[in-house]
C-alpha cells in the first residue's frame, strides 16, 4: 500500500479491535538482517507492520540515493514469508510534496560520527521516523544494533519528544565471516567482499584486548586499527573509536560498557558496524 490515510486506518481499525501493533521500518532490498527482525516483531505482535522507502533526506548530495540497490518484486516476497500484515511503501512526492520544508535535528549524540561524516542524515533518518511513527501509530518499532547511533539519535527523539511508542533493539545478524549483513553488502565485488570482513574481524581483536585485561581506550583500538590495516585494508577509514554508548561520546578509559565503532570504504563500498565491549568482571 502506498496512501498514508490507507496504512493508519488498517493500524487504527486493529488496534480499536485490541490488536497490538509491531513496526519495522526499511529502506528496503530486504536482506536476512531485516527478515530476522521481521520475524521477531511478528512473534511479539498481533500486526506486523513494514515499511520501504529509500528516505531521499537522508542522503547527501554526493551519496549513492540513485545508486541505493532497490529491489520492490523481491521485498513484497520476502514481507510476505516474514509474515508482515501490512506493507508500506510510500512515495517520495506524498511524503514530502514540493512545499515540504520542516526538519527533526537531532541533540549532541547525533552530532558526531555518522552525524560529522554524514551532514544532515541523521535530520533526515529522524523526520522520515517521525513521519512514519505518525501514520503507523505502532506499540513498538524494532531497530537494529547494526546502526548503533541512529538507534540513539532516534531513541533521544522519542523521549524528547514524547512519543508514545516503545523502542527494541535487534542484534546484529552477520554472514558466517563476521560481515554485517547490510543492503549495500551487494556493491562488493569478490576482493571486496573479503576485505569487507575485516571490518568486523578489527572490531573483534578490539573487543578481544578488552577481555584480556585492556582498559586504556587508546590501546584498544589501536589493536583493532592492526587488524583493521592488515584484514580489511580500507581505502578510507571515516572513523574507529570507542564510545559511550548512550552518549556516543569518546571515552579515554573503560570502566562499565563501551561501544567500538567504525565505519570505512572499501572501494566505493562504505560499510559501517559497531560492537559492544564491557570489562568481564568489575576492577577493585
Ligand atoms: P535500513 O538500512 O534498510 O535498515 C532498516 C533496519 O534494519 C534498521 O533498523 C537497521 O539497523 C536494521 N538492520 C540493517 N542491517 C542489519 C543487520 N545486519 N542486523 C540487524 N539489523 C540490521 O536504517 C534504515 O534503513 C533507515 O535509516 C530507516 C530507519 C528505515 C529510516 O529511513
Amino acid at each position: 500500500m502506498t496512501r498514508p490515510a490507507a496504512m493508519r486506518e488498517l493500524s487504527r481499525r486493529s488496534r480499536r479491535s485490541g490488536e497490538t501493533i509491531g513496526f519495522v521500518p526499511t529502506m528496503g532490498a530486504l536482506h536476512a538482517g531485516h527478515l530476522a527482525i521481521m520475524r521477531r516483531a511478528r512473534r511479539e505482535h498481533g500486526r506486523l507492520a513494514v515499511s520501504v522507502f529509500v528516505n531521499p533526506l537522508q542522503f547527501g548530495p554526493g551519496e549513492d540515493f540513485v545508486a541505493y540497490p532497490r529491489n520492490d518484486v523481491q521485498d513484497v516476497r520476502h514481507c510476505r514469508y516474514a509474515g508482515c500484515d501490512w506493507l508500506f511503501m510510500p512515495q517520495a512526492r506524498t511524503l514530502y510534496p514540493a512545499d515540504f520544508a520542516t526538519r527533526v535535528v537531532p541533540g549532541p549524540v547525533g552530532s558526531g560520527w555518522e552525524g560529522a561524516v554524514r551532514q544532515g542524515h541523521f535530520a533526515g533518518v529522524l523526520t522520515v521516523v517521525l513521519k512514519l511513527l505518525e501514520i503507523v501509530e505502532p506499540d513498538t518499532m524494532y531497530l537494529g544494533q547494526k546502526d548503533a547511533q541512529q538507534v540513539a539519535v532516534i531513541s533521544s527523539m522519542v523521549r524528547d519528544l514524547d512519543l508514545p511508542v516503545r523502542i527494541a533493539v535487534h542484534p546484529t545478524v552477520r554472514e558466517r565471516d563476521g560481515l554485517a549483513l547490510s543492503s549495500r553488502n551487494v556493491n562488493l565485488g569478490a576482493s571486496d567482499r573479503t576485505r569487507a570482513a575485516g571490518l568486523a574481524k578489527a572490531l573483534r581483536a578490539g573487543k578481544r584486548a578488552v577481555r584480556a585485561g585492556r582498559r586504556d581506550a587508546r590501546s584498544i583500538v589501536a589493536e583493532a586499527r592492526r587488524t583493521l590495516r592488515s584484514e580489511a585494508r580500507p581505502d578510507a577509514v571515516d572513523y574507529l573509536a570507542l564510545v559511550d554508548p548512550r552518549t556516543f561520546e569518546p571515552i579515554s578509559r573503560l570502566n562499565g560498557r563501551g561501544l567500538l565503532i567504525a565505519a570505512i570504504r572499501i572501494g566505493r563500498t562504505r560499510l559501517i558496524d559497531n560492537m559492544p565491549v564491557a570489562p568481564a568482571r568489575k576492577e577493585a
